[in-house]
């Protein structure tokens, strides 16, 4: 969910709305907003988009220069009016707005109901406003003269179990706000007259750079144009603000349809983001000083985890098999919210993964901590600088692919092949890697964002196959060892934006059960370079085409097909088993996208889906 909150001398409803736009890839099914003016709150919320709440509540009708606005993603509670955020108290005092899950909140909400308190929708979070408001009336102001706000949410979330980032208002305190995280992440602005408070700096780079990233247990308490944190347990914390890297232009569409198109057309710089100032002189390896270990201690590595959510998982599938292939090390790669439960035995000298865009996923950023938690270090291979897994991890690799809008991702799925293709590299090289071998990869590596803007070429040819497989109700894509897993992220992407039903196998295995989907209303997509395994997967082709099968047919200039095997042929150029995912990757991102343009589909904003999910 996205979450802003603003307190300045700027009317607080235009800043807060044009933040929630921003933030809508976090969710999307319903939006709110709560402005304080001279008359106590006015509040808007309705279910669906920003566009129809900024519709409905023109900003004109919300004076006042201090506001939180929201947009949801649904845990507790279905999609209605009632249900969306703000949230106020039932005496009317506080509003607030809440990312995250009340574990305990049928404790609190019983004790509430005892107390008088009563609740209008179906959520969690209605027992923080209720409970916050039970401490404000009970506490009376401190006789520190600190604000009784700040210290009712302090008392609150002392008896608050789950996870959570918010922001409170309260009727009797015109000029104040109180933001506090637990497990959901929240950045304060620091603006000229103004501070702002969000879920993602992409909703308040419009208005400052400065920002302090708060941590897990932290609270902000906003006067007027100060602030100040501290803990939950109440102790002072110094801020350290932090300057965003990026403009607020690198978040907006420009020329482009959707977001997905924008981000896919960007690979090729993304790309070159990833490997900038990353080779080694010699010119046959990559060097990595963000994983904060000697090359000793990095030979010492008996194993290597991967533990990622959704596309970051694929990567980090493709990682396994370079690292294997090139380094000659074990590899485990498990669904992050898998492996916190599940207890996998780890080796001392297991080297520990994480790999995610946002560096917010919840599962993620529990595999991260249960792990770190059995004395390994974990290393994040993670896009958002400052984000809650960058922070925490022990060292890691930042992306630089930049801000990434669209839901589906693209650009940083294959800024992340990039960068466990130099990973394997640099553990190759320290082992027993050749330089020669060292070099061609190297070479290999820096001819990708070339070859990858050659396979964009191919853009308008797979539109035109695209809108003829578009209605279409199931598809199977196919392919073998480093390209499965981005068959699999081309079933995904289908799957995610289109709502088309896909499934991705090794392509041999197919014939073990899928074959049975197998009819004309089917087709699959196959990954078929020129390769070692060339002539295996043709006779899988096979296999599909005698049974009536359609297939789409993704091969390398140098293969030499067999005529009339596929029914559609995209070529992209030959190139090292390295870069190859990557270039693969490219048509499938495209034939997704235009396959859900087709059907008319929302493709930046998928129904169900958030691009980062900070609940568990
Ligand atoms: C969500 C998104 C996926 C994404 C996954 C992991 O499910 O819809 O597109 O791959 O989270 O996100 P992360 O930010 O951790 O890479």
């Amino acid at each position: 969910c996205g979450i802003v909150g603003y307190v300045g001398k700027s009317k607080a409803a235009p800043i807060i709305l044009d933040g929630l736009k921003r933030l809508e890839y976090r969710g999307y099914d319903s939006a709110g907003v709560a402005v304080l003016g001279q008359d106590g709150f006015k509040l808007a919320k309705q279910t669906g988009r920003v566009e129809g709440l900024i519709q409905k509540a023109a900003p004109s009708t919300l004076p006042g220069s201090c506001g939180i606005g929201h947009t949801r993603w649904a845990t507790h509670g279905g999609v209605t009016n009632e249900n969306a955020h703000p949230h106020l108290s039932s005496d009317g005092k506080i509003a607030l707005i809440h990312n995250g899950v009340i574990e305990n909140y049928a404790a609190i909400k019983k004790f509430l109901l005892s107390k008088g308190y009563t609740f209008a929708s179906e959520t969690d979070t209605e027992v923080l406003t209720n409970l916050i408001a039970y401490h404000y009336e009970k506490e009376g102001d401190p006789a520190d003269g600190g604000s009784r706000l700040l210290e009712s949410v302090r008392k609150t979330l002392f008896h608050v179990e789950g996870t959570y980032g918010i922001c409170v208002l309260c009727s009797d305190c015109p000029r104040e706000l109180v933001a506090a995280r637990k497990g959901s992440p929240l950045i304060l602005g620091v603006g000229q007259d103004e501070l702002v408070v969000a879920s993602d700096v992409a909703a308040l780079v419009s208005r400052t750079q400065n920002v302090v990233y708060l941590k897990d247990g932290e609270l902000v308490g906003i006067r007027d144009n100060a602030f100040e944190i501290s803990t939950i347990n109440d102790t002072d914390v110094s801020p350290v603000i932090d300057k965003v890297t990026w403009q607020v232009q690198d978040a907006e569409l420009g020329d482009y349809a959707h977001f997905m198109e924008k981000e896919i057309f960007e690979q090729p710089q993304a790309l070159e983001n990833a490997m900038r100032g990353r080779f080694a002189e010699d010119g046959s390896t990559a060097n990595f000083g963000g994983l904060n270990l000697s090359a000793n201690e990095l030979r010492a590595t008996s194993r290597l985890m991967f533990c990622a959510c959704g596309t970051a998982m694929f990567a980090g599938l493709v990682t396994e098999h370079l690292v294997e292939r090139f380094a000659r090390i074990p590899v485990e790669c498990d669904h992050a919210s898998e492996f916190r439960y599940r207890n996998t035995p780890l080796f001392s000298n297991t080297l520990f993964f994480v790999i995610s865009q946002s560096g917010e996923t919840i599962d993620t950023l529990a595999a991260m901590r249960e792990a770190q938690r059995k004395g390994f270090k974990v290393l994040a291979i993670n896009n958002v600088v400052g984000s809650t897994i960058a922070r925490e991890a022990d060292g890691g690799i930042y992306q630089h692919a930049g801000p990434e809008i669209g839901v589906a991702s693209t650009k940083a799925f294959t800024s992340q092949l990039m960068i466990g293709a130099m990973l394997a590299l640099y553990l190759g090289r320290i082992r027993d890697m050749s330089f020669r071998d060292g070099v061609e990869i190297v070479k290999a590596l820096k001819a990708a964002p070339d070859l990858v803007r050659e396979a964009l070429q191919q853009a308008d040819h797979i539109k035109q196959i695209a809108q003829r497989y578009a209605q279409v109700s199931d598809m199977l894509f196919l392919g073998r060892l480093e390209l499965f897993p981005i068959a699999a992220e081309g079933a995904l992407k289908l799957k995610e934006i289109s709502y088309i039903h896909a499934e991705a196998y090794p392509a041999a295995e197919m014939k073990h059960g899928p074959i049975a989907l197998i009819n004309a209303d089917c087709p699959s997509v196959f990954l078929v370079p020129n390769n070692e395994l060339f002539n295996k997967v043709v006779s899988s082709m096979q296999e599909i085409k005698a049974r009536g099968g359609p297939i789409i047919a993704i091969t390398t200039d140098d293969a030499d097909l067999p005529e009339g095997l596929a029914d559609d042929v995209i070529t992209i150029p030959a190139c090292h088993e390295a870069v190859l995912p990557i270039v693969a990757t490219i048509p499938l991102q495209l034939f997704s996208y235009y396959v859900a343009v087709e059907r008319g589909c929302d493709v930046d904003k998928p129904r169900n889906l958030a691009k980062s999910v900070t609940v568990e």
